[in-house]
């Protein structure tokens, strides 16, 4: 949901921004713009359409400078154009700024601005920001930094920002709430970003920016300050994120890799946190709260998206094993219903990218109402695990492509272990039953690499369905999240309608939609439900259906029935979503492919959603 970049020091900047802008391309990708400073003075440009347009259209133009800000853009306020692109400037174009968030209350400090004189160009909410700095820095006759500060305590809603100012070339200006922003500390130079990944290769120590907080950064010195104007002593951390974790490694897509990349990711998720040989499971974040976990009457998972999938999954193993009442809510609507929580409540809040507006306003309602808090994120330092109360990082490292894959798997992974540790502190689980279900779950990521074996048959049956207008999806138990989930993977990236139906429902309206050109993908392995799934399949191929069956290693009932097979091993039902949701990740991938789709980078989606 935008990318900002900015350097200061002593390397050339077009590059270091250039490259930044690309790594963060899956944050937004409708516009981009670079404003750079150098000895003769100041150059913006910037472009509707990918980073690459922009690199194109400078082809030739003077980008030298060794201080500079960068921006690509997911349009919120303002349809993507060239005048809507960021920086934005102040009327006076002395300043200029990126934005990456919201501001809400910006058409009232517009109506205030225009009445003061201010001409706008665009219809961003991003450019009253700035003109706002420029007004009140002129009222109060004082420092850009402290007029930004003045301006910030001003406006309502989400930002990371950056500002430059023409007559003070030799600093930038950042500040950060609900939106991330993290500054890379050199010697003699700062980086600033949305995430780590255009810095990685540059610096080691970071500081993440903390809501509320405002940076004055120059070549030799970082001031930081909290916007009531307490100076602040930013922790230095060092970044754990490597390099080559940001490049496709030979794959032609992200999105491809990081399916490859699950047996490794399922297994970094577990590392050090189970005992097999002795039935147990340690989960450091969250062990201050065994006590709680053994009474809890009650678990809400709150999430969006594919991780809202995760946590119908997660549902299903905490009622099965720890025999705790779960109900899993879409953020967006739980903040907007006056939920019945109480101090009794563990919520779990669930988000990739940690950054999620709408779950981050969950947990704050969850808060309020005395429930304890735990986050399931991927991105370490993010907000949501910083205003968690405890919480369990999925560590599958940096997830790029905008359809998620293998954060999905590990936050079935991260819930499988939190189901077994609350039936551990519970009792709910024999140990002798957690050793078996452990050791199980130590074999999944060699079964997910069976899987992924599939991957030629895989793209021979996309090719077959790859025309088709729509697609359903169906699943039983733990199936049903599958379901869900296949169908989210395929309509955001090939573009054709899906819809994820738990199996039994087809008959009380999906049925209808059934003729020859409908491909039904059935979630039908060997578990509690599959003779019912078997009487599904037979329902839809009584209606010449095409079905895409997913079945057990070794099938050969459903097998005879079917138009298509891809076998995944034998697992207990427990462990069906961490296989099931592989061929179906692929089967979306090479459709989309097929139909010349961009997969890592879809139309209207951005990677970390900080908008309502
Ligand atoms: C789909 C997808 C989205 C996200 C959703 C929540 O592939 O990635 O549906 O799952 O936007 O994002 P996070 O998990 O970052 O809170």
């Amino acid at each position: 949901m935008c990318g900002i970049v900015g350097y200061i020091g002593f390397r050339e900047a077009w590059p270091i921004v250039l490259k930044g802008l690309k790594r963060l391309e899956y944050r937004g990708y409708d516009s981009a713009g670079i404003a750079i400073i150098n000895d003769n003075g100041f150059n913006i440009y910037k472009k509707a359409g990918k980073v690459s347009f922009l690199e194109d259209f400078t082809e030739g133009k003077d980008r030298s400078g060794k201080i500079a800000m960068g921006h690509t853009r997911w349009a919120t306020h303002g349809a993507p154009s060239d005048v809507n692109s960021h920086p934005h400037s102040s009327n006076d174009k002395r300043l200029h700024i990126i934005h990456n968030g919201i501001i809400e209350n910006y058409s009232i400090l517009k109506a205030e601005l225009i009445n003061r004189g201010h001409e706008f160009k665009s219809d961003t909410d991003t450019e009253v920001l700035v003109h706002l700095v420029q007004e009140i820095q002129e009222i109060e006759q004082i420092d850009l930094f402290e007029a930004v500060r003045l301006a910030l305590n001003s406006v309502i809603g989400a930002y990371a920002i950056v500002i430059m100012d023409r007559e003070n070339p030799g600093q930038l200006i950042a500040a950060r709430k609900g939106s991330p922003l993290v500054i890379g500390v050199g010697n003699g130079e700062y980086f600033i970003a949305s995430d780590a990944t255009p810095i990685v290769e540059y610096v080691k120590n970071v500081i993440y920016l903390k809501d509320n907080e405002i940076a004055l950064i120059k070549r030799e010195e970082l001031l930081v300050k909290r916007l009531d104007n307490v100076i602040q002593t930013p922790l230095i951390q060092e970044l754990e994120l490597k390099l080559e974790e940001l490049e496709k490694g030979g794959f032609d897509h992200y999105m491809l890799k990081e399916i490859y990349e699950q047996p490794r990711s399922i297994r970094d998720c577990m590392r050090g946190r189970i005992n097999a040989a002795e039935g147990k499971i340690a989960l450091g974040g969250i062990k201050e709260y065994a006590n709680k976990l053994k009474n809890v009457e009650r678990v809400v998972i709150v999430a969006c998206g594919t991780s809202w999938h995760a946590g119908l999954a997660g549902e299903y193993l905490i009622e099965e094993y720890a025999r705790v009442p779960v109900e899993v809510e879409y953020a967006s609507e739980f903040r907007y219903r006056n939920p019945i929580i109480n101090e009794r409540d563990v919520v779990i809040a669930i988000s990739q990218s940690g950054e999620t507006a709408d779950t981050m306003a969950a947990i704050e309602i969850a808060k309020d109402k005395g429930a304890t808090i735990f986050g399931i994120c991927n991105v370490v330092g993010a907000s949501i695990p910083r205003v968690t109360h405890a919480g369990v990082y999925t560590h599958a490292g940096p997830e790029i492509g905008v359809a998620s894959t293998k954060a999905f798997t590990a936050q079935v992974t991260v819930l499988t272990l939190m189901a077994f540790y609350i039936a551990q502190q519970r009792g709910t689980l024999t140990t002798s039953k957690l050793t078996s279900l452990l050791t199980e779950l130590n074999s999944i990521p060699e079964k997910v690499q069976t899987v992924l074996a599939n991957n030629e048959l895989i793209k021979d049956i996309a090719a077959k369905v790859k025309d088709s207008r729509n697609c359903l999806f169906l699943g039983r138990g733990s199936g049903f999240p599958v379901a869900l989930e296949g169908a989210l993977k395929l309509k955001e990236i090939s573009y054709i309608h899906a819809e994820g139906y738990p199996a039994a429902e087809m008959k009380h309206g999906p049925i209808a939609l059934i003729d020859k050109e409908m491909p039904v993908v059935f979630i039908a392995t060997k578990n509690s439900s599959y003779e019912k799934v078997i009487s599904n399949i037979q329902e839809v191929k009584a209606r010449k259906g095409i079905v895409i069956a997913i079945v057990t290693k070794g099938d050969t009932e459903v097998e005879k029935m079917v138009d298509y097979c891809i076998e995944i091993p034998d697992a207990d039902e427990a462990f069906l979503p961490l296989l099931a949701t592989i061929p179906l990740q692929l089967l979306s991938y090479h459709i989309a492919v097929m139909r010349g789709c961009n997969v890592d980078q879809p139309r209207n989606l951005a990677k970390s959603v900080t908008v309502e």
